[in-house]
């Protein structure tokens, strides 16, 4: 790796067309920029300094990378605390700076007053994502009650539009969009997971930024307890963007020489719309040695298949109609485990239930395995339900503020469910053997890891513990990865309520929503893989008649949404007509043939002129592939649809572009497709992208997919 290079008084970390100019010169370390490539050699900065207006501080107001009170920062502090309330504004000035290989760097922020030292790292990634983290450390001998500390990124004036994402169960990513003004766009999660309306990303742009258009700088904090995002305006017209972790009262007490890091924020900036912003996170991500590297398996789920109808022979019977038809992972769902009957018992008791499963699980697992395919559990690790062996045997394990009540010392009751409280050892303890227990004595190859609840009272020991309880979480994680380096792990939250890098730093992938309605899912999808990649995005093949919304789509719609992500099939196959078999087999024929490409090219989403359709490709890293998706989530108001542009090619080079399914005979009524769709068309790149190619109108909740190659 290079070594920095540095002018005086300046750090200007610089990869992928993004730099990070840091000002250090006075003591009082500041992000001066955070955009586009500044290009080598020093940047004068002495014109960006502000004059003083009336009525305001006689020195320039500065927003540190911690903003501090003490420097005049009158927006949210980057640091907050006290000792018994004194101590409670640190003056942080800087005490050393240390380079790091090619593009990381350390400020070392002290005030001996205080007794508080933090370390500010930044590390911007060749991608041009920057990984950005703080850590405070009370160097004093009275303890430091912590009540926040913070990422602040600063965005220039012209970033006048924000962007962040909510949802709820079956729903999740749904886009928000405002004018940024003065004041402080928050949106805190206070679930004790990510949450269903997590925002995934705060971001800011220019005006009308689109997927392919406009500047955007973007923020995604990894971390999967409660957490809170801003956009912040001041009156002085300071605009940023920061993330941290919500803590609650009393939840971080540093003693003497104890430290508290906040999770990992990955900022990224572009010049070329949302696209730009997926690369930076997507090459990150590819680069991560967890990082899967094989093909992603077609996955078949009982769950919407058989839900707890759990009976060997129903279930080999499935398995073997799934072979059949080209499955390669098989996951038992929820409803193996003792006493679990229904949704309201069993949590804990994580011994397969003879009562359903008379010779374990061992007959099917070998059935699965003999036909070819990998085997899959439902496990939820984190709950306990009171009706439960583990419930009544250690009451004390559960979660809580430590009252007596209905609940005991619970929360309101979710799901008929209670949280295990992980910070307690012999509880962590007990589900770690467990757990490990079941991947040693069984051949499996997948956990789908769920959390169903929101945590809203988490405690331990009646003080609040859900940053505990998370990193427990982890560190559980991170232990059975050690001991089963095999085993994926998929991160499921009743469907997409635990979504996020700190999740996905110790699984496999992400269960999107649990919804799979295809209309539902093509916003979801679209949303969750601005920053996670498809190959990490599950999506599944739900029955003709969603379970979850009550819509009916053909199989063509629900087998083209799920091909841009982690294919696989959630519907009791077995039942399914001759025609519908012969369709999806060949769909999975198709995502075996493109999975390489869809898994590792660039994500780009057509800027579309019709709201009524949406449009997606995938075009591979050389230019020489791509699959394209056109999806009507309404009718088009227009007779004629607009054509589809299929951005992202090679200009220069000629392309092949065709059907890459039959259109489903409900997809049209009345309508004479355009000519060139019966044979595909051959076309520049630069046409393609220009001009694009015509489409039929198609009728709402339909789908076309196809195939670009370079001649
Ligand atoms: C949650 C998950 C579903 C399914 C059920 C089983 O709702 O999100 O996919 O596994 O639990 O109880």
């Amino acid at each position: 790796m290079a070594d920095q290079h540095h002018e005086p008084g300046q750090y200007h970390l610089r990869a992928a067309g993004t730099s990070i100019l840091i000002d250090v010169a006075d003591g009082d370390p500041r992000i001066v920029h955070w955009g586009s490539d500044l290009g080598a050699g020093p940047v004068d900065t002495a014109a960006l300094v502000n004059g003083i207006p009336n009525s305001m501080f006689d020195e320039t107001v500065v927003a540190s990378v911690i903003p501090q009170a003490a420097r005049g920062w009158r927006g949210t502090p980057g640091l907050r605390g006290s000792r018994d309330g004194r101590a409670f504004s640190a003056r942080l000035v800087l005490t050393e700076a240390t380079a790091r290989g090619a593009n990381g760097l350390t400020l070392r922020l002290t005030d001996p007053d205080a007794a508080l030292s933090v370390d500010v790292d930044y590390e911007l990634a060749d991608g041009g994502l920057l990984l950005a983290r703080s850590t405070v450390t009370n160097t004093g001998t009275q303890p430091y009650a912590l009540e926040r500390l913070s990422v602040t990124l600063p965005v220039p004036a012209r970033a006048q539009e924000g962007l962040d994402l909510t949802g709820r169960w079956a729903k999740e990513k749904q886009p928000q969009r405002h004018t940024i003004q003065q004041g402080t766009w928050t949106r805190a999660g206070r679930h004790g997971r990510t949450g269903h309306d997590s925002t995934l990303v705060i971001a800011a742009g220019t005006p009308g930024f689109g997927f392919g258009v406009g500047e955007v700088w973007a923020v995604h904090l990894g971390w999967s307890g409660n957490h809170e995002s801003l956009i912040e305006q001041l009156p002085d017209g300071e605009t940023v963007l920061a993330v941290g972790e919500l803590l609650e009262s009393g939840e971080i007490v540093l003693q003497p020489g104890e430290t508290y890091e906040t999770p990992t924020a990955y900022a990224a900036y572009s010049d070329a719309g949302l696209d730009g912003i997926s690369d930076r996170f997507y090459r990150w991500m590819r680069a991560r040695t967890s990082h899967p590297t094989t093909a992603r398996p077609v996955v078949l789920n009982t769950w919407e298949a058989v839900y707890f109808r759990h009976d060997l022979d129903t279930l080999v019977e499935l398995a073997d109609s799934a072979a059949e038809l080209g499955v390669e992972r098989f996951v038992l769902d929820d409803g193996w485990f003792l006493g679990r009957r229904k949704d309201d018992a069993g949590l804990g008791d994580w011994f397969v239930d003879p009562e359903v499963w008379p010779q374990g699980l061992t007959p099917l697992i070998d059935r699965v395995r003999a036909a070819g395919m990998q085997f899959g559990l439902w496990v939820e690790p984190e709950m306990v339900n009171p009706d439960s062996r583990l419930a009544r045997e250690h009451p004390e394990w559960i979660s809580g503020p430590g009252r007596s009540g209905p609940n005991g010392n619970g929360s309101m009751p979710w799901r008929r469910q209670q949280v295990l409280d992980l910070v307690n050892p012999d509880a962590w303890k007990y589900i770690y053997d467990r757990m490990h227990a079941l991947l040693t004595e069984n051949d499996i190859s997948y956990l789908k890891w769920d959390q169903n609840r929101d945590q809203v009272e988490l405690g331990h020991n009646g003080a609040a513990s859900t940053h505990a309880q998370t990193a427990a979480v982890y560190r559980l994680l991170d232990a059975l990865r050690v001991a089963h380096p095999d085993v994926e792990i998929e991160s499921c939250s009743s469907g997409g309520a635990r979504v996020d890098l700190g999740i996905l730093a110790r699984t496999d992938r992400v269960w999107a929503s649990d919804t799979n309605d295809a209309l539902e899912r093509q916003t979801i999808q679209r949303w969750t893989q601005l920053v996670v990649p498809p190959e990490l995005v599950g999506a599944h093949v739900g029955p003709g008649h969603s379970h979850s919304t009550g819509r009916t789509h053909d199989l063509s719609f629900r087998a083209i949404t799920a091909l841009f992500g982690h294919f696989g099939i959630e519907w009791d196959v077995r039942g399914a007509t001759d025609a519908d078999r012969a369709e999806l087999a060949a769909a999975i024929v198709f995502y075996k043939e493109h999975r390489g490409l869809l898994h590792s090219g660039r994500m780009v989403r057509v800027d579309h002129p019709d709201a009524a359709v949406q449009a997606h490709g995938v075009v591979a890293d050389d230019g020489s592939a791509a699959v394209f998706a056109y999806v009507t989530l309404a009718g088009s108001r227009f007779e004629l649809p607009a054509r589809l542009r299929l951005p992202g090619l090679d200009p220069a080079r000629r392309y092949r572009v065709q059907l890459g399914m039959p259109l489903a005979a409900s997809a049209m009524t009345g309508h004479v497709v355009p000519p060139w769709l019966q044979n595909g068309t051959v076309a520049s790149g630069r046409m393609l992208g220009e001009l694009g190619v015509a489409m039929p109108l198609l009728n709402p909740e339909h789908a076309i997919v196809l195939t670009v190659s370079a001649e």
